[in-house]
């Protein structure tokens, strides 16, 4: 399967992002909790450099909870903040602001030795699409206490979202292009829905999606749709469609309804919490 996916609007991202980075201390980094590294573009070390840095793993309500702990290890070994986070839910705010504090020390001391006290951290986020960013966005501006408004000269056109005392965030993420050079990631990133379906092949992707349920999490496809799991990819499509009543015209099992159907269940999260990519 070749996946290629370069849309042009991607350029004028980078330098959207490049202009928004300046106004902000702190980068808040949305990966999905799902497939960390796939969903992650590594352009964000240069963009963000001299930056204060949050990774949040995002959507890990759908992610296997173990794996959620090893990558939550793996990138506090390299970072310094990470919190697991189920964007539509504001419960991670406190968490946020508490490693806020802890990653922007530096510059909140300079700040007091400079007598500046109170002021803001500056934060944005930033990801990929579809990685929930809107998502988290919204949850915290719904908790905002005030909509700061725009500073003249200097964030023209932008809009502050006050979360607490310490913490501002910009209204708008920085959107960073997905990167792959391998097919395997661009297979992985189409499994979470970063890349538009109807640019793929959705039965030869599922077909690879049962494959890699049927090693790495042997019984959830019977668990879920009482399928024999030594049969092959085909035949569990064709199981699901005959099943689930995937017709096409003449009453014939539409393998091409099938896919679409687990890909779907498999993406909100009915098939079981499942990560795609190990530390
Ligand atoms: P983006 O701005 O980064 O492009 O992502 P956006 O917030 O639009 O979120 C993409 C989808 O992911 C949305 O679903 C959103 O509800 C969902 N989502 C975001 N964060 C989480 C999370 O932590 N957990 C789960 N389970 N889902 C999350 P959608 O299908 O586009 O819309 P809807 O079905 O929610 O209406």
């Amino acid at each position: 399967m070749d996946i290629q996916w370069y849309p042009g609007h991607m350029t004028k991202a980078k330098r959207q992002m490049q202009e928004d980075v300046k106004l902000v201390d702190l980068v808040i980094e949305l990966l999905d909790a799902r497939a960390p590294l796939a969903s992650r573009n590594p352009d964000i070390d240069s963009l963000a450099a001299n930056k204060a840095r949050l990774i949040i793993l995002n959507k890990a309500d759908l992610a296997d909870e173990s794996r959620n702990r090893e990558w939550k290890e793996f990138f506090e070994a390299r970072s310094a903040g990470v919190i697991l986070a189920d964007a539509r839910k504001p419960a991670a705010l406190k968490k946020i602001q508490n490693l806020t504090r802890e990653v922007c020390r530096e510059k909140l001391e300079r700040d007091a030795r400079r007598g500046i006290k109170n002021r803001p951290i500056r934060a944005m986020v930033a990801g990929i699409p579809n990685v929930g960013k809107s998502t988290f966005i919204n949850s915290y501006a719904g908790k905002a206490v005030a909509k700061t408004g725009n500073r003249p000269g200097v964030t023209k056109g932008r809009q502050w979202i006050r979360m607490g005392k310490d913490l501002e965030l910009l209204d708008t993420p920085g959107i960073l292009w997905p990167k792959f050079e391998d097919q395997q990631v661009g297979k992985i990133l189409s499994w979470i829905g970063t890349i538009n379906d109807n640019i793929l092949n959705i039965q030869d992707l599922t077909a690879d999606l049962i494959d890699y349920l049927k090693e790495n999490y042997p019984g959830v496809l019977n668990a879920r749709y009482q399928v024999e799991e030594d049969a092959s990819a085909a035949e569990i499509l064709y199981a699901v469609g005959k099943r689930r009543g995937c017709m096409v015209k003449g009453n014939e099992i539409s393998f091409e309804k099938a896919a679409a159907l687990i890909m779907d269940e498999f993406r909100s999260g009915k098939l079981g919490r499942i990560t795609l990519e190990t530390p």
